[in-house]
């Protein structure tokens, strides 16, 4: 069988993220990825968005509490954490040669900001260039329909944050926009189905971590 694994040098680092829209559980999948990652020989950070440093942490607060917020003045906060998040945490890890699995990155102000508050997708890339980041080596986007997800929160029912709150027009603008990112961007962006039981979804991880994962080689 031909492997599309390719051998990575441990000085460039190796940048993994997690998107979707909310309840498609891939939080409970992170861990599994960075024991993989882990077993191929890199130091694995695991950090997420909003969030990851102390400011970031509290302007994650600020975004999913129950207060209203224009949606540039929400876009512009997902950034501003972003930005400190980036510079102070994960570049200078990949610098260092550690693999970092982030929850949620840029895609997710694409979907939510761009597809789920409708502002331009060309302000979303303005800020993507403005703040350099490194794209990620490879995107785990877990899919799921709108309706679907709503089924499970109410089958939890307590109240969520400000996100979880949105309608599913929200989630469909959201889900659209995770989908045309992944058809744009083949190479980076892999889907993983939600929709079935969770055996399923980790096959489907399983394989996609067995192809695309680099194995590590010594520098020297
Ligand atoms: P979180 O608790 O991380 O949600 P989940 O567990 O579903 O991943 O909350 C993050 C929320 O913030 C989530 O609803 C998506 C939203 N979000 C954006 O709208 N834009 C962004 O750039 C990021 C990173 C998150």
């Amino acid at each position: 069988l031909m492997s599309a694994r390719r051998a990575h040098k441990p000085s460039v680092g190796y940048f993994l993220t997690l998107e979707g829209v909310d309840g498609a559980g891939k939080s409970t999948y992170a861990h599994l990825i960075a024991d993989k990652l882990k077993s191929l020989g890199f130091e694995v950070i695991q950090t997420r968005e909003p969030g990851g440093t102390e400011l970031g942490e509290q302007i994650r607060q600020r975004l999913l509490s129950d207060q209203p917020l224009m949606p540039l003045a929400e876009l512009l906060m997902f950034f501003a954490a972003r930005s400190e998040h980036v510079e102070r945490v994960i570049a200078p890890a990949l610098k260092s040669g550690q693999a970092v699995v982030c929850e949620r990155f840029i895609d997710s102000s694409y979907a939510y900001q761009g597809g789920g508050r409708s502002l331009p997708l060309d302000w979303i890339a303005h800020l993507e260039a403005m703040l350099g980041a490194p794209e990620p080596d490879l995107t785990l986007f877990f899919d799921l329909c709108p309706t679907v997800a709503l089924e499970r929160k109410r089958a939890h029912s307590e109240k969520g944050d400000r996100f979880e709150e949105e309608t599913i027009d929200f989630y469909r603008r959201v889900r659209a926009i995770y989908q045309q990112r992944a058809e744009d961007k083949p190479q980076r962006i892999k889907t993983i189905s939600t929709d079935s039981d969770p055996a399923s979804v980790y096959r489907q991880i399983e394989a996609v971590l067995d192809q695309f994962l680099p194995t590590l080689t010594p520098s020297s």
